[in-house]
């Protein structure tokens, strides 16, 4: 539940900013006069350069992000898989040193499992104790002063968002048998949701949204995604790193998708193409400006091909009114790509 992913560290020194952006827990506004002192805009400014380092790009995401929740908000982050929700979110709680308790809403988290149970066997032998109580992912945020991250915040059942929104304006909870929970001054709600997605989804309403900051969330250009891809994957080939970035970004341009894939399937895409190659003995060209399909031998682009039905056939999807599959979509994606633009494959 807590924990890093995507290969992220957090300094040494991030333990000391712990206290230094937090408020009044209790109240809706900061206290006057502790508000925007000259060591907190200093601390917060040293913190974001700290974060930085562990994103590719992102300026703009990250100092709105960063404000709001040393600003004592919580936030709605709204976009698509794929668009550095996580990944700014490990950034920032590793460098605030704090923990990021994640939980993914849908229709089974009930408030019982977002608050937490007592353990039943316990509960036999014992009665019910505070001592057996376990407990659940807003608990753990609340007394550990974390990030409580609800991602597709709005496929939560209703009264678990209400569950939340209480804890939110309060900042603490009453638990049956267990009593009052207070949390900590760094906790935060931060849910997200997928604007694009909308089967099984709860509409929120206007009263959840006026509890929220929001921030939307879109893809980043080509030239991040392909340095997001250097980077997660460490193919030495900037041919196929750039061919991966371009088929992908392809994936979200046309019409008879619904919904296309992030950069996720252009790093499993090069990943994958990059065993392929090697398990077929085909060598990667490394020159990013060569003009496909001139440069480009017929054996490289036939491994881009293999991959990327595999990395992508499963992450599109299609306009349900056409009788396309995703294969077929995928391979005049793949043929526009190399052999009728070539200038759309050319990162220069
Ligand atoms: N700005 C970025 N800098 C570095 N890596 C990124 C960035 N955006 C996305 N990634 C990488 O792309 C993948 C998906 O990003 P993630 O933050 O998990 O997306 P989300 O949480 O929005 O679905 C991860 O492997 C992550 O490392
Ligand atoms: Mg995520």
């Amino acid at each position: 539940m807590t924990g890093p992913e995507d290969g992220y560290r957090p300094s040494p020194r991030s333990r000391t900013i712990g206290t230094t952006v937090e408020q009044d827990p209790a109240r809706d506004t900061v206290p006057a006069g502790s508000r925007v002192t000259g060591v907190h805009v200093h601390t917060v400014r040293d913190l974001r350069g700290r974060i930085a380092a562990h994103l590719v790009g992102r300026d703009r995401e990250l100092d709105l992000l960063l404000a709001a929740v040393a600003a004592g908000r919580d936030v709605l982050l709204e976009g698509p898989p794929g668009t550095s929700k996580s990944t700014l979110l490990h950034a920032i709680t590793g460098e605030w040193g704090i923990p990021l308790v994640f939980v993914e809403g849908n229709a089974d988290l009930t408030p019982t499992r977002l608050v937490g149970h007592h353990n039943p066997a316990r509960v036999l032998r014992e009665d019910y104790t505070a001592e057996n109580f376990v407990p659940g992912p807003l608990v753990e945020a609340m007394r550990t002063g974390g990030f409580l991250y609800v991602e597709e915040f709005n496929r939560a059942p209703e009264d678990t968002i209400n569950t939340l929104l209480t804890a939110m304006a309060e900042r603490r909870i009453t638990v049956p048998r267990v009593g009052v929970v207070e949390a900590r001054p760094t906790f935060r709600v931060v849910a997200s949701m997928n604007p694009y997605d909308n089967i099984g989804t709860t509409r929120l309403s206007t009263s959840v949204y006026d509890r929220l900051c929001r921030l939307a969330i879109d893809y980043q250009d080509d030239a991040a995604e392909r340095d997001i891809v250097d980077r997660r994957t460490g193919v030495a080939s900037h041919r196929l790193v750039a061919d991966a970035v371009a088929i992908t970004r392809a994936t979200r341009e046309r019409d008879d998708i619904r919904q296309g894939s992030s950069v996720r399937g252009a790093i499993d895409l090069a990943l994958v193409a990059a065993q392929l190659a090697a398990i077929r003995g085909v060598a990667l060209p490394d020159e990013p400006s060569v003009e496909p399909p001139r440069g480009l031998p017929e054996d490289y682009t036939a491994v881009v091909l293999d991959a990327l039905l595999l990395a992508l056939s499963g992450r599109i999807f299609l306009d349900e009114t056409l009788e396309a599959t995703p294969e077929t979509v995928l391979e005049q994606i793949w043929e526009d790509h190399f052999l009728l633009r070539p200038a759309a494959a050319d990162p220069g």
